[in-house]
């Protein structure tokens, strides 16, 4: 696969993740299966990362999905740590600093600071993007744009699952008549 420098400016760095990322998904929808490509490609490309994966929406809390890094925790209920706290607020959360977060929830120890890019679909909310680092304040605005544009991507892939099959239901529709 194609290495992008990750000297570049940070919009074109995304950039051209975003086209590497399109490539690697194509037409797959498969949810477990884009999420854990997607979080692969980060965790190779993105500089001075430690953690990054999927929790998964189930319920009023979130559960682990696929990842790269040190075993996480499992569940983690809304409104909870900073990934609960941006599933309820369906924004973006960037925290310079875990240890001032209150109520952050410690997976790896070497975390220092995180970003969390909430996955909606539809208005729904599918699940999460977690990203840690071992340095502090690593995320910045430019960090923010660039995973939202990744997120918008991996939801692109996951965009029909949610719809009703129109062709589906035209064919029982042409059949009753
Ligand atoms: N720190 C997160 C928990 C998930 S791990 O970082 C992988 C939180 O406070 O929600």
């Amino acid at each position: 696969m194609t290495r992008v420098p990750s000297a570049l400016p940070k919009n074109v760095f995304y950039q051209q993740i975003c086209e590497l990322l399109e490539e690697l998904l194509g037409r797959e929808k498969n949810f477990v299966a884009n999420a854990a490509n997607t979080s692969a490609l980060l965790f190779e490309h993105l500089q001075d990362v430690n953690w990054v994966g999927f929790y998964i929406a189930e319920g009023s809390e979130l559960v682990l999905g696929p990842f790269q890094g040190k075993p996480a925790c499992v569940r983690i209920p809304f409104g909870e740590g900073v990934c609960g706290t941006a599933a309820i607020e369906r924004r973006t959360v960037i925290v310079p600093d875990v240890h001032q977060f209150p109520g952050h929830i410690v997976c790896d120890t070497a975390s220092k600071s995180e970003i969390v890019i909430p996955l909606l679909n539809w208005g729904k909310l599918l699940g999460l993007l977690d990203i840690d680092s071992a340095s502090l304040n690593r995320f910045d605005e430019d960090d923010r744009e660039g995973l939202e544009s990744i997120v918008s991507v991996f939801l692109a892939s996951q965009a029909t699952n949610d719809m009703p099959d129109l062709a589906a239901e035209a064919s029982v529709a042409n059949h009753r008549s």
